[in-house]
Parts: structure tokens; C-alpha cells; sequence
């Protein structure tokens, strides 16, 4: 039986219903990456940081105004893909309105069945580090005047992390308290959706997570791939300029995993 939410169609998929999902994130988590591995799927179109765009998230009406543009199918992007489409989302980072609405919006997503895959990341000085180089190559384009949040090649990969960001030991334990407690708190208030949780490290270092994301979406198991280069790849002291006091500033907190970090 078709109903409006499952298309009728013409040629091979006769009759394909369309799943909804969000991938809900942090800025360098791995989502950029995450997200091609998902388009590289022919079921999945994601559609991106639709909520970058501030407008679409000023309010409760803007947002949900967007995801039912997404959610109806007449979100026009390079995303979409054809009748063939089985899981249709976006990437969602929690500081673009998500998590100040998020109780219309989990309203909005059990109401509508949309799924939630979390990408969070374990190590946060890692991603710390990623946050800071990352603003330093949006001011400085390191590579030909051009700012690359992602790359392909590993030599602008290369480029790239051979900053290596001074930290404020100062503000440091502040700043990984904020972005912990933020993902904590995100885990609470969507526990109440469909949701899986994914931590980067593990999809880098064990692909079967893959598996676990294609199930959840229930769509057949094929082998993912992305043309993203990882941007920092050595240990985290080789990323790091004032390394000796980042370490004494962690050691012996709650923090000092994150400094046995390699990637
Ligand atoms: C919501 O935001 C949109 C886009 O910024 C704006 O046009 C609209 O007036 C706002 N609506 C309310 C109720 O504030
Ligand atoms: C996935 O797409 C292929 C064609 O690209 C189609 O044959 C297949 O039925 C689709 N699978 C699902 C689960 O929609
Ligand atoms: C910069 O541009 C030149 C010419 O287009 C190209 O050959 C070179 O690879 C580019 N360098 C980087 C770091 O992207
Ligand atoms: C890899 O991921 C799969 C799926 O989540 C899990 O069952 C398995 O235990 C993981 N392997 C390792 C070595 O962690
Ligand atoms: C880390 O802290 C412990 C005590 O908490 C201390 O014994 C150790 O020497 C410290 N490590 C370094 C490299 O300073």
C-alpha cells in the first residue's frame, strides 16, 4: 500500500517507502566525513548543514517550515538522488537551533518518525585541536587562498596540520567541561526518538559501525566509501605547540585519556 509518505513508482523501485533520518552533531566530529560515507550509498540522500543557513532556524516555525520541505521530498540539493531513495536527512549540528528547540523538535520527529543518528566524538582535545586549526586556516586559506574545512589530497592534509595551535591552559578544562556536558545533555533530551549512537573513533577504526548505521536505516549492507583525507593523523603531542603544558594541565583530571589520543 502506498501512502504519501511512500512513493509510487515507475521503473525499478516500484513502491520504495522512504525512511527519514537526522544526523545530529557536533562542528569536527567527523560528520563532513560521516555524511559522504552515507551518500555513497544509492538509497541515502543527506542534504548537508541545511540549518547553517541562520534563517531557517529562527525560530520554531522556520525550522519546522524546512523539515517539512526536506521530509515532504522537494528539497532540491546535489544530494538528491532519484526514486531509488530509501533515507532521505541532513546533518544537524546541536548549536544550530537544535538544542534550544529541542522539545518542539522531538515532538516534530516522533511525530513525523525521523530517526536520530548521534556522531559524537570521545576524544574532545582532539577535536579541540581540529576546532582551533580549523579557524586558523578560515583567517589564513593555507591552501592557494582558499579555506578547506575538508580535504582530499594528502598533501593538503598536510599542509594543513602542520599548524599547530597554542591552547589556552587557562580556559582548556572549561572548554572540554562545555562541549561534554553540551553532547550529555543532547543524549537526554532526544532519548526519547528512534536514535543511534556513534562515536567517530570507533567508525574510523572499525568500519562494521557502518553495518550497525545501514541496519538502523534498514537498508541492504554495502560497502560505504568517502573520498575525505583525515587532516591530523599523528600522536596529539606532535599537533599540539604547548604540549608540556597541556599535559600538566590534564593530568590527573578527569580529562588526562584525552592526551593518550593518537588521531
Ligand atoms: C521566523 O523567522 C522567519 C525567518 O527569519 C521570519 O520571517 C518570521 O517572521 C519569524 N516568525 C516569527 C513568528 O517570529
Ligand atoms: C536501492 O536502489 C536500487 C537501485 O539503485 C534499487 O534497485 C533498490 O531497490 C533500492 N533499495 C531500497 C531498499 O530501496
Ligand atoms: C594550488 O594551485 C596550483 C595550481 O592551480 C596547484 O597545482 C596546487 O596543487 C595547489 N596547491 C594546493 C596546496 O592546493
Ligand atoms: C566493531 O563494531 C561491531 C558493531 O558495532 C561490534 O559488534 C564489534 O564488537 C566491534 N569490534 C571491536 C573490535 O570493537
Ligand atoms: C601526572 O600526575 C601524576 C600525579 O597525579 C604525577 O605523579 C606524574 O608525574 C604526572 N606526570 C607527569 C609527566 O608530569
Amino acid at each position: 500500500m502506498c501512502t504519501i509518505l511512500h512513493r509510487i513508482l515507475i521503473v525499478e523501485c516500484a513502491c520504495t517507502p522512504v525512511r527519514f533520518f537526522a544526523i545530529l552533531s557536533m562542528q569536527r566530529s567527523g560528520s563532513g566525513w560521516f555524511e559522504t560515507l552515507l551518500n555513497s550509498h544509492e538509497n541515502i540522500s543527506s542534504n548537508g548543514e541545511i540549518f547553517s543557513v541562520k534563517e531557517r532556524r529562527s525560530n520554531i516555525t522556520s525550522i519546522t517550515k524546512t523539515l517539512d520541505k526536506l521530509y515532504n521530498l522537494d528539497w532540491l540539493s546535489s544530494a538528491a538522488k532519484n526514486e531509488c531513495t530509501a533515507a532521505v536527512g541532513l546533518k544537524w549540528m546541536l548549536n544550530q537551533g537544535l538544542m534550544k528547540h529541542h522539545q518542539e523538535v522531538v515532538e516534530y520527529f516522533n511525530r513525523r518518525g525521523v530517526s536520530a543518528i548521534f556522531l559524537l566524538r570521545r576524544n574532545l582535545l582532539q577535536r579541540y585541536v581540529s576546532i582551533l586549526a580549523n579557524d586558523h586556516d578560515r583567517s589564513t586559506k593555507q591552501l592557494n587562498g582558499t579555506h578547506k574545512a575538508h580535504v582530499h589530497h594528502r598533501g593538503q592534509a598536510d599542509v594543513l596540520a602542520q599548524y599547530k595551535p597554542t591552547i589556552s591552559t587557562k580556559s582548556l578544562i572549561a572548554e572540554l567541561k562545555r562541549s561534554d556536558k553540551l553532547a550529555a545533555d543532547a543524549l537526554v533530551n532526544f532519548k526519547t526518538i528512534r536514535n543511534i549512537v556513534l562515536y567517530y573513533e570507533d567508525v574510523v577504526s572499525n568500519r562494521t559501525k557502518l553495518t550497525d548505521v545501514l541496519d538502523f536505516l534498514k537498508l541492504p549492507n554495502i560497502k560505504l566509501s568517502s573520498r575525505h583525507v583525515k587532516i591530523h593523523t599523528k600522536r596529539l603531542r606532535d599537533h599540539i605547540d604547548n604540549w608540556i603544558d597541556v599535559y600538566n594541565t590534564l593530568n590527573g583530571t578527569q580529562y588526562e585519556s584525552f592526551l593518550n589520543g593518537r588521531r
